[in-house]
């Protein structure tokens, strides 16, 4: 008897100093900008539910300057980050700081966007990026009735960063769904302009996609003809692109799609300027990569459901990929404000 209670004291000791190990773990948190929102809301989200399950954070914005990324991820390495959580400005750029990480034994989470072309990245969380572009083509292809409509339908495309990994999977995944129809000649591009290279918007940056949307408006629609359908990857884009409409465009107004529900797109989608958005939590994604660091620190199975898509040029990464969800004026505020993740006031 005296033997077991020993053998419980022993074993409550050492679960008291794991705990007292994870106590204060210092994780870095590398995100890519303050100026689009959703990075914002994903550094909030990390810092608190880092500091809620007893963690320091060492959270860093890097002004989408890569120099700046690599330069603050090396040194919350050199500062004992015991675990680094990184958001991407270019997922090819951050090789030499990866590299440090790695001789330093620090584990890697890519967050949102993989980082490529290393061997040191542990794992990646982030929402299933393929399924926002289905999600958007699918919407595309159900509001104007492709199987059964006519047409012709004028279609025009802007996409995102060509240094994110992401961009390409949400072209594809709606470029996919929508390629019968662009084949069959039901949706018209007057532009042209299809490939990623033409579509894409450097930085995702909404001035990039405004100037060019200004272009495509008064080169191919100055003389009455409507674009029909304005299939944008996310809102930063969508933003630049209604704008551009805005300004310069005096037809029907057209279908557009986003994703993040962004506060400005959110009121655009209100206001009936913008049709839908994908709604990735970023809630969710912070819990998810909170509870992996914590399996990581304590040397638990980690929990992903992917580990096939995800290959960064040298490896594939194990992924956990949360759910996208379809978002519109019509469940907005079921999604949004019921849920928390804004109040009435921030769409007002
Ligand atoms: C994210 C999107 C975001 C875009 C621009 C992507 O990597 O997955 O949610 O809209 O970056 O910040």
């Amino acid at each position: 008897m005296k033997k077991f209670i020993a053998l419980v004291l022993c074993v409550l000791l050492a679960l008291s100093c794991v705990s007292a190990l994870a106590e204060g773990q210092k994780v870095g948190v590398s995100m890519p900008t303050k100026d689009l929102q959703r990075w914002n809301q994903d550094g909030e989200n990390m810092q608190k539910m880092l500091e809620e399950a007893g963690y320091t954070v060492d959270l860093q914005y890097a002004s989408n300057d890569v120099q700046t990324q690599l330069s603050q991820i090396e040194n919350m390495i050199a500062n004992g980050a015991e675990v680094l959580v990184i958001a991407a400005i270019e997922g090819s750029s951050l090789g030499e700081a990866l590299t440090m990480a790695a001789e330093n034994e620090i584990p890697v989470f890519a967050y949102d966007r993989l980082l490529m072309q290393s061997d040191a990245v542990s794992y990646y969380a982030t929402f299933d990026n393929y399924k926002v572009g289905t999600v958007q083509g699918t919407y595309i292809k159900e509001t104007l009735d492709l199987d059964n409509a006519e047409g012709p339908f004028n279609m025009e495309i802007t996409a995102g960063d060509p240094g994110d990994n992401n961009a390409g999977y949400f072209y594809q995944g709606a470029i996919d769904v929508l390629t019968p129809y662009i084949e069959s000649g039901k949706l018209v591009v007057k532009s042209g302009q299809t490939a990623f290279s033409d579509v894409a918007t450097p930085t995702w940056a909404t001035e990039v996609a405004q100037t060019r949307a200004e272009n495509i408006l008064s080169s191919y629609y100055a003389d009455g003809t409507n674009v029909d359908v304005w299939l944008c990857s996310n809102d930063s884009t969508a933003l630049g692109v209604e704008n551009a409409l805005a300004a310069n465009y005096t037809g029907t107004y057209p279908i557009i799609t986003g994703q993040d529900c962004d506060k400005a797109n959110t009121k655009n989608m209100i206001a009936g300027k913008q049709s839908m958005s994908v709604f990735k939590d970023t809630r969710t994604l912070a819990a998810q990569v909170v509870k992996m660091v914590g399996q990581v620190l304590s040397g638990e199975t980690v929990d992903v459901n992917d580990t096939e898509t995800y290959n960064n040029g040298v490896i594939t990464v194990p992924s956990f990929l949360c759910e996208p969800v379809f978002a519109d004026a019509n469940n907005y505020k079921e999604l949004l404000i019921d849920s928390g993740y804004y109040t009435e006031d921030d769409l007002k």
